[in-house]
Parts: structure tokens; sequence; C-alpha cells
């Protein structure tokens, strides 16, 4: 790739260009913020870092949104974080008024671009900027299952003692507190979690998951998380870059998958060159079809508060 941007130079946004600029995945990455100097700043920190792991992606900060010109993948962290006891809706009227102005400049400078919205609440917001660019559905994604799943994962691996490498796990719906963590996929090397783990630890996880952000924030108080969030978003992006067609839990604009349209939300996507190339459908059991309704329901009044609003 020749140039990906991240709008939004907060520590989300930090975490993920170094990351980027560490595997190489392009040659410029361009950091954008409004507050002045900060996305140079640490563009320019990030670029010291190269001869220390020997890279060669040229990192730029710029407070323009002009710059973002020629981008193959933007990625948008920029937002009002939560403050300890905020859900993420909270900070939904702000970051909505951010978007809008960065889906137009996204719509004048970058036109071709693949979009990874990160910035919260982000079904919400992945749904507006589809609506306000107008592009392709499969070229605007959000972020948000990839860490949810790791988030999974990681109370997996600590719970039965295994290696990550060997768990799979998935996470549908909603980035919030109705998000649907799916134990009947969740597996060790295809051996279900079941067989390992009795039903109450499994709820444990399924919580834990759940609450994975508000975990972070509450211990850190003055931060949400944002190493996993990062490499989530790179996760997404080298699946981009290489066209490797991997099936991973994204937001993606639903055209009657699952029984909705006109709204975002987490779902299994083939993600590849172009973008979510394909939204897989599951044949979900009456309690998870439930759970994933409800999540869904969640995000409709969501958006209904939003156009109210607006
Ligand atoms: C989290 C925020 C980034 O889940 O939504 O940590």
């Amino acid at each position: 790739m020749d140039k990906i941007s991240i709008i939004g130079s907060g520590r989300v946004g930090e975490a993920a260009a170094h990351l980027l600029a560490q595997k190489s995945l392009a040659k410029e990455v361009m950091l954008i913020d409004v507050r002045p100097g900060i996305a140079e700043g640490v563009a320019l920190d990030i670029q010291e870092c190269a001869p220390l792991f020997g890279f060669d992606t040229r990192l730029r900060g710029s407070t323009e949104l002009i710059d973002i010109a020629d981008s193959d993948v933007v990625v948008i962290t920029a937002g009002k974080p939560r403050q300890p006891g905020m859900s993420r809706m909270d900070v939904l009227g702000e970051n909505n008024k951010i978007l809008l102005a960065i889906a137009k400049g996204i719509k004048q400078f970058a036109p071709n671009a693949i979009v990874i919205v990160v910035s919260n609440p982000v079904d919400i917001l992945t749904y507006q900027l589809w609506r306000h660019t107008g592009f392709d559905k499969q070229r605007v994604i959000g972020q948000a299952g990839v860490l949810d799943a790791a988030r999974m994962a990681s109370f997996v691996a600590l719970e039965t003692g295994f290696s990550v490498q060997d768990i799979n796990t998935m996470v549908l719906g909603g980035h919030g507190d109705a998000m649907v963590p799916m134990t009947r996929y969740t597996c060790i090397n295809g051996i279900p979690i079941a067989h390992f783990l009795d039903e109450e630890v499994i709820e444990k996880i399924v919580k834990r998951t759940r609450e994975g952000g508000a975990e972070i924030l509450a211990l850190k108080q003055t931060s949400s998380a944002y190493d996993a969030p990062g490499a989530a978003i790179v996760e997404m992006i080298e699946a981009i870059h290489y066209d490797r067609k991997r099936l991973l839990p994204c937001v993606a604009l639903l055209d009657g998958e699952y029984g909705h349209k006109d709204i975002a939300a987490g779902v299994p996507v083939v993600l590849g060159a172009n973008g979510a190339e394909k939204i897989v459908e599951l044949d979900l059991e009456p309690t998870e079809a439930q759970a994933l309704d409800k999540s869904l329901s969640q995000l409709r009044e969501d958006l209904a508060t939003l156009a109210e609003n607006n």
C-alpha cells in the first residue's frame, strides 16, 4: 500500500500508526489531528523509532484533512473519549458532529479509500459515515469485533491456560453492553470451549468481554484502552493489504443479512483487498438470534435519538 491515513492522533491512532510502521504495511502513514502540533509530534516520535526497528515507512503529521489525499485506507479514531462511568453513547452527539466533518473531507480528498471507523459509538458512526459519503458499503467498515474477540480469546487463555494461538472466538452485534459473544463458536483448536470450562466460567468470560472496554477505563481512569484497539485496527489493515480473505467480526452495513437493513453492526465479514467483501450469515440458535436482535434494537434506538437531535 502506498498511503494509510489516521484521522485522530490520540493514543489509539498513535498505537495503530506505530504498529503499521513496524509491520511496513504502507510506504506512508499520514496522521491528522485538529490540535496543532499533535499529529506532527506523534509522527516524528514514531519516525525516530525507524532505525531501531528497521522500517522505511515515512510518517507525517498535519492538521489538514486535505493531506489524506490519495490514501488507500483511512482510519478514523478522532472523537471525544469516554470518561469513567460514561457509556459509549454518552459521546454520541459530539462525535457524530466530528464524524460528519470528517466524512465530508474523506469524500472530497480520498474518494477511493477503504474507511475503517473506530471512534465510538462505532456502529452508529460507521452507519453515519456510509450515509454521508455514499461510498459502496464494502468500503465502509467499523472496528470493534476484532478487539472484542481478542479480548474474549485473552480471557479464555487466562481461564484455560491454553495458548492463544489455538483459541478462536467470534463476537457479534453492537460494540456495547448488549454485544453477543458467541460461546458456541468459541473453540480451542476446533474443540468447543464447553469441553474445558463449566458454564459459570464461560458466563464470566462473556460478561468480562462485554465490559472489556469499561474494565480498562475504570482501572486507568484517565484513558480508554489503546494498545489492543490499535492492534485490532492493524489486524484489519493487514487483511486488506495482503488480500487475505480473513473471516473477522467487523462492523458492516447490513442489507437484509440477519434480517436487518439500513443499520451497521458487528457480523462475520470476509476482509480482503476490496474491504468487507462478503458478510457471512450464520445459522443462529433462537437465543443467539434474540440476543443479536436485542443488540440491534438498541442501535436502532440510538440512531433514532440521533435523528431527533439533529
Ligand atoms: C474499548 C473502547 C475503545 O472497547 O470502545 O476499549
